[in-house]
């Protein structure tokens, strides 16, 4: 049982929601350490395949907690950080895929967690960015890695100098989002892709998972080393040969996650 989050697990998709609605969701230590635990059960539940992260009511999340870090030291300050990054890394580098179903405001680590996840699908009611220089700080948990990472660094730079806030549409146009759809159809869209990878080898996924996150910040050449090696792997596995078997004999493959 948790004090800030849901977690709920049904039909192999772990559900993960933020749930301080009346603070907009925002993250302080206590939702950053039940995070770290959920991210943890996704990874050791075998019967988890995907996990979709939400919040509750009209907030993906707001932020960190801004009661929280006012009064904060830089040591203190320090520390906060690194549990907001272990938080991110335990999803980011969770070996099973996140999906961000991001349902209103994305703001600051808000838009920090939406980034830890593998993509992000957004209401026609999300908003993003990165607010922080209007309290004096600089984004923490991330946001000025993995947004120029996703975005280009002119758009980051531009998001987090201005602290303007964007809409879904605008968001999907940087590709800082991958989908936008009315709200009442967020859970569903975020259900169909996962059950569409939930559909697919599950080692290849993982695999594929494994080859993005740590290949990405290699330089060409040993990437595609990185690259040929994971794929290589895949053919020791009993599904590379039900796949190819499969399409070869015009029936869909049956996956024994071997
Ligand atoms: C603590 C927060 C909060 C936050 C909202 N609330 N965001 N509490 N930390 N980040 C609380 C409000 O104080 C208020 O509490 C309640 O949630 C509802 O918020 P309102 O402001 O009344 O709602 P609204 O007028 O609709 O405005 C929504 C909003 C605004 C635009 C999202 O709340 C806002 O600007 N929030 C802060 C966004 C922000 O700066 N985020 C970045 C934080 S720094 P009460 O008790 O009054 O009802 C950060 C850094 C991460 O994330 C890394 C560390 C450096």
């Amino acid at each position: 049982m948790y004090e800030t989050i849901l977690y709920e697990v049904k039909d192999q998709i772990a559900y993960i929601t933020i749930n301080r609605p009346k603070a907009l969701n925002a993250l302080n230590s206590t939702v950053l350490t039940e995070l770290i635990d959920a991210a943890a059960k996704v990874e050791a539940d075998p019967d988890v395949r995907v996990a979709i992260v939400t919040g509750e009511g009209r907030a993906f999340v707001a932020g960190a907690d801004i009661s929280q870090m006012r009064d904060m030291e830089t040591m203190e300050a320090k520390d906060f950080m690194a549990l907001g990054h272990k938080a991110f890394n335990a999803i980011d580098f969770n070996k099973k895929p996140f999906i961000a179903a991001v349902n209103g405001f994305a703001l600051g680590g808000g838009c920090e967690l939406s980034m830890a996840c593998d993509f992000r699908i957004a209401s026609e009611k999300a908003k993003f960015g990165q607010p922080e220089v209007n309290l004096g700080i600089i984004p923490g948990f991330g946001g000025t890695q993995r947004l120029p990472r996703l975005v280009g660094k002119g758009m980051a730079k531009y998001m987090i100098y201005t602290a303007e806030m964007i809409d879904a549409a605008e968001a999907l146009r940087i590709g800082l989002v991958q989908k936008v759809v009315p709200a009442e159809e967020l859970m569903a869209e975020a259900e169909k892709a996962a059950k569409l990878i939930i559909s697919k080898a599950p080692i290849a996924i993982l695999t594929a998972k494994a080859a993005i996150n740590y290949g990405y910040d290699m330089d060409m050449h040993s990437a595609s080393e990185w690259e040929a090696l994971n794929s290589g792997a895949g053919f020791s596995t009993e599904d590379q040969k039900e796949g190819m078997t499969a399409f070869l004999e015009k029936r869909p493959a049956v996956w024994k996650n071997k």
